[in-house]
């Protein structure tokens, strides 16, 4: 792959929305992930959903063979030439160029010049995904901008593809899948071995899900998640010596797992034994949703949180403290981490009277103990990336 190249080319280009006559306005959102954490690349069960805040790309042709784009909360841009789609340096910019690029792939010549604005409300590293909103939007957006004809399955896959190989995160399927399905109220419970799906009704009344945003993002997500990842695929290497019918680690038996105790290091036994149980909360979780057992649910939410805290190491210790803090509380049924961890943002079930309350306790313990305010973020379960003219 190219790497990037100052040519006069990448001179940037500002943009203002001001006076910016766009051909189209891509909504592109974000996700939660009620259960089913770090499990969509070892074959798991998870239960997204799209929310109602979203990445806005407003996009226009240009009619030269030069491509610029311009984000708005950065204040800042990059322009390049449809013809030299290297790597950049710059991470965000490798979310664009790397679906410019795939899409390139499946049909070579179908993008020309554009302009491009994106406005976020998606507050990255918070676990929201702002990673997947931005790759599915840009994608969906040059999709319709010149009638290529991608489609939906295309789009989540290719977009995947960018993060792996221009970002450089070995993410798995879950974000890119939800922000391109996703439906208004309705949870996704997917399997992500084979992409099966079936919508699950997202009600939880008198129950609310509260999102809080530790606003501590720890740089180790990139490089740690990959590690994850790579745990993973050893201990199912080592496993599927002796069982080759096993092809991913959700698979795995957990008393098989167990005989292999003495063939896997402590880490790997760890990590295996918490994506195996996470696979079978996932599928509780869903059930007991259906069912109306919310109080069970909530019970999941927390052992999900202790899993990904003491067995699989994605956490730290300011979700640690939330999730600690929201057992203590009363009308609070379940809380745990969301998305890839290190930081962003718990997602609570809480009694709807006790909401504000909850919140007010919490932010003010939490900011006695970092020092930091947190950010409740109110979400709504809302549909996927649209295109509106
Ligand atoms: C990130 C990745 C997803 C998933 C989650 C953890 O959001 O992009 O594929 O692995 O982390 O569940």
């Amino acid at each position: 792959m190219k790497n990037t190249t100052q040519s006069e080319n990448r001179q940037t280009i500002a943009l203002n929305l001001e006076n910016f006559v766009h051909e189209l306005i891509v909504e592109s959102p974000g996700r939660i992930n009620l259960i089913g954490e770090h499990i969509d690349y070892n074959g798991g069960h998870v239960l997204p959903a799209a929310i109602d805040k979203k990445i806005k790309l407003y996009l226009k042709r240009n009619n030269t063979r030069k491509c610029n784009v311009w984000s708005k909360n950065f204040d800042n841009g990059f322009s390049f030439s449809i013809d030299d789609v290297g790597i950049s340096n710059v991470e965000w910019e490798n979310y664009i160029l790397g679906v410019i690029h795939y899409i390139d792939q499946i049909y070579p010549g179908s993008i020309h010049g554009f302009d491009c604005i994106v406005e976020s409300e998606l507050p990255m590293g918070s676990g929201l995904s702002s990673s997947a909103a931005l790759e599915c939007g840009i994608a969906t957006g040059l999709n319709n901008l010149f009638a290529i004809g991608l489609t939906k399955d295309e789009i989540i896959h290719l977009s995947r593809d960018a993060e792996h190989n221009y970002v450089g995160t070995k993410c798995g399927i879950m974000d890119q899948f939800t922000v391109v399905r996703g439906q208004k109220d309705r949870l996704i419970l997917l399997n992500c071995q084979n992409l099966e799906y079936r919508m699950i009704q997202a009600d939880l009344e008198p129950y609310h899900l509260v999102l809080l945003n530790s606003n501590v993002s720890h740089n180790l997500a990139s490089s740690e998640y990959n590690n994850r990842r790579a745990d993973c695929e050893a201990a199912l290497a080592i496993i599927e010596k002796d069982h080759p019918n096993y092809h991913y680690l959700v698979d795995v038996p957990e008393d098989v797992l167990k005989s292999f105790k003495e063939d896997l290091t402590p880490t790997m036994f760890d990590r295996a034994a918490y994506v195996i149980q996470e696979n079978r909360r996932t599928q509780l979780a869903a059930e007991a949703l259906e069912k109306g057992f919310f109080e069970e649910f909530g019970r999941l939410l927390f052992e999900s949180h202790h899993g990904l805290r003491n067995n699989y190491e994605v956490s730290c210790e300011e979700l640690d403290f939330m999730v600690d803090y929201a057992k203590t509380q009363k009308g609070v049924l379940g809380a745990r981490m969301m998305g890839g961890g290190f930081g962003g943002c718990t997602i609570n079930v809480v009694h709807k009277d006790e909401i504000s309350s909850y919140i007010e306790r919490i932010s003010i313990a939490y900011r006695k103990q970092f020092g930091i305010d947190l950010t409740p973020i109110e979400v709504s379960i809302s549909d996927a990336v649209e295109v509106i003219k």
